[in-house]
């Protein structure tokens, strides 16, 4: 078995998911009511448990994976359904995954496996003394992933960040760091991919985010809500103090050396939202609140020119209220008519459908790259290629993608993409519109004030065009700096090691939930991105939000502000753990651990 390399350097995910897929079918397997009864969950005690991992700069052992002593079986029992094959019916015993495996048949394998297994053991940082574990020998998928991985790390480094990654992790010549205080030039890359990145550790990693040492409840912060906000690297809060330190002021207006230094300060995190993006130009990036304030601009800006009575809005299932309500209040306006993308069982968009509610009525297409709710990541740019072949135009909301996946705008060829900076480890209250330079220029602003005007008298006023021209008055100066600095770290981690980790986490944590009893899993599409919705039979939601709380685990339980689609599952409410790059299997563990416990 061989593990291709793409040109790049980079494993080709579809070959590592079989892959990961054969190990998980390898990996024997264990009757979890067996396992419930013989060996009951015992008491975590993260210093206990934690026992020859790494150390974290708390003096807790901070663990890469598994360390509970006895943690519920690995073994595949996902059967690929299809919304056709699963239908309707949800088995609470055996709930069901789409990651493609079809060979894997149920949970009631009759090898037995006694640890949780990692795709991302054997890195050294293992917390087993592998040579006490028994058939770790015979899986041959760790030992390719593994080289994969270093293949990975193998990587040169480049010159670092004067707050790059792992500048706090204790060991700067592990990442062949110079610090340069004063400047913060961006890392810019070289080779096939574009970008070179330093190793992927995900245990120096999480140095860097001062928050994860945190406890809560006399427990260490673990925190899955990564899909409401995610946490902020030291080098993101440095930035923004640096900023208020020693640039702070108004931008584009004054003749002074700080206004000089603020300027270049925000036109540089603009210039990085460009290339992050792969933008054509840095004027299709405007600096906004966030996802919801950029959809709400287009909507009042663009739709309001542009739609009339009768024009047809399509949006999807999946959408959260941000990409909802705005086309709502505007239909009712303009007498405009809005049409839904129905989702199978799994929680894909059904795309036969989409393709039967186009027409040409239809001037607008509005969906999500990524489900906040059930973390479907959706075929983008199948849907808008069809959404453009029938004249409309498409917006892609990619609040929930920037952080989990590279995002490519010129590839995707929407005509808007929006994001939101805190979910990608920037700020609050920044984040992006891109627009096609053409469109945005031909769009009227929908906010008047200053910087976004060329000329005022008291008959006319003449705008910039783009970004200024949505700009108006004084926008988020330092946190747009703030989410430059985010958009350095991850790249210099690098979106595809990032989104490969969180795939295998994303996996490892499907198959550990699955074998919590009565646990049913809302969004089983074969692809998804870092969110695991579930509900828990005989708790209600905020029931087991309170109970993980109680363990320092912090997971979003409600509506996740997406009602129609939790409806189409037939619920009101899901708990939602969502991942990060800087989760770990051990924290996996302990989540479900806590589950187990509950249903005892
Ligand atoms: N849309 C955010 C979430 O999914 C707030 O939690």
């Amino acid at each position: 078995m061989s593990t291709n390399i793409n040109e790049d350097n980079l494993p080709n995910l579809l070959e590592l998911e079989k892959l990961a897929n054969q190990f998980f079918k390898s990996a024997p397997g264990e009757d979890i009511d067996q396992f419930a009864q013989t060996e009951p969950l015992k008491e975590f005690n993260p210093v206990a448990d934690y026992a020859g991992g790494i150390p974290g700069a708390d003096g807790l052992p901070i663990a890469l994976f598994g360390t509970h002593p006895q943690p519920p079986s690995l073994s595949g029992v996902g059967a690929s359904p299809s919304a056709i094959n699963q239908g309707n019916v949800i088995n609470l015993k055996e709930p069901q995954t789409s990651f493609e495996d079809p060979a894997l048949q149920s949970s009631n394998s009759s090898n037995n496996n006694k640890l949780p297994a990692s795709p991302f053991s054997g890195s050294g940082l293992s917390p087993y003394n592998l040579n006490e574990i028994p058939y770790l020998q015979d899986r041959s998928f760790e030992k390719e992933l593994q080289d994969t991985l270093n293949k990975i790390n193998a990587a040169p480094a480049i010159p670092q960040l004067p707050f790059g990654v792992g500048q706090y992790a204790g060991d700067p010549s592990y990442y062949f760091l110079k610090p340069v205080p004063s400047q913060f030039s961006a890392a810019r890359s070289t080779g096939a991919s574009g970008i070179i990145n330093p190793p992927f550790d995900v245990n120096i990693i999480r140095q860097d985010f001062p928050i994860l040492k945190e406890r809560v409840n006399g427990k260490q912060l673990i925190w899955l809500d990564n899909a409401a906000t995610t946490q902020k690297p030291r080098q993101v809060i440095d930035r923004i103090s640096y900023f208020y330190e020693h640039e702070n002021s108004n931008i584009h207006r004054a003749a002074h050396e700080l206004a000089a230094r603020a300027t270049d300060a925000y036109e540089g995190a603009r210039k990085k939202v460009q290339n992050f993006l792969n933008a054509a130009s840095v004027k299709e990036i405007v600096f906004v609140r966030g996802a919801t304030e950029a959809i709400n601009l287009v909507a009042k800006s663009w739709g309001e020119q542009n739609l009339q009575a009768g024009d047809e809005i399509i949006v999807s299932h999946l959408e959260h209220h941000a990409n909802i309500v705005p086309w709502q209040q505007l239909a009712a306006k303009k007498n405009l008519k809005i049409r839904v993308i129905p989702v199978d069982d799994d929680g894909q968009l059904i795309i036969e459908e989409y393709t039967k509610l186009l027409n040409h009525k239809t001037k607008l297409v509005s969906f999500t790259q990524v489900s906040n709710a059930l973390g479907t990541v959706t075929p983008a740019e199948q849907i808008v290629r069809l959404g453009h072949l029938a004249g409309a135009k498409v917006l892609v909301d990619g609040a929930q993608s920037v952080s989990h996946m590279p995002v490519d705008v010129q590839a995707l060829n929407a005509d808007w993409f929006v994001f939101s900076g805190h979910k990608v480890f920037a700020p609050t209250g920044i984040g992006v519109l891109y627009g096609k330079e053409d469109l945005l220029n031909e769009t009227q602003p929908w906010q008047g004030g200053g910087n976004m005007i060329v000329d005022v008298t008291f008959e006319h006023t003449q705008y910039h065009d783009a970004p200024s021209r949505f700009e108006a008055g004084t926008g988020n100066i330092a946190d747009a700096v703030g989410l430059g600095a985010a958009i350095d770290y991850v790249t210099q981690i690098g979106m595809p090691n990032i989104a490969l980790y969180e795939h295998y986490l994303l996996i490892y944590a499907t198959q550990l939930l699955k074998e919590v009893p009565g646990l049913r899993l809302i969004g089983t599409a074969a692809n998804k991105a870092s969110v695991l919705s579930f509900v828990l039979e005989g708790y209600k939601t905020e029931e087991v939000g309170h109970e993980l709380n109680k363990q320092g685990i912090a997971v979003r339980s409600g509506h996740h502000c997406a009602q129609p689609i939790l409806r189409r599952f037939g619920l009101e409410s899901t708990v939602r753990p969502s991942l990060a790059f800087y989760n770990t299997c051990a924290e996996i563990d302990l989540l479900a651990e806590t589950l187990h416990r509950l249903k005892k």
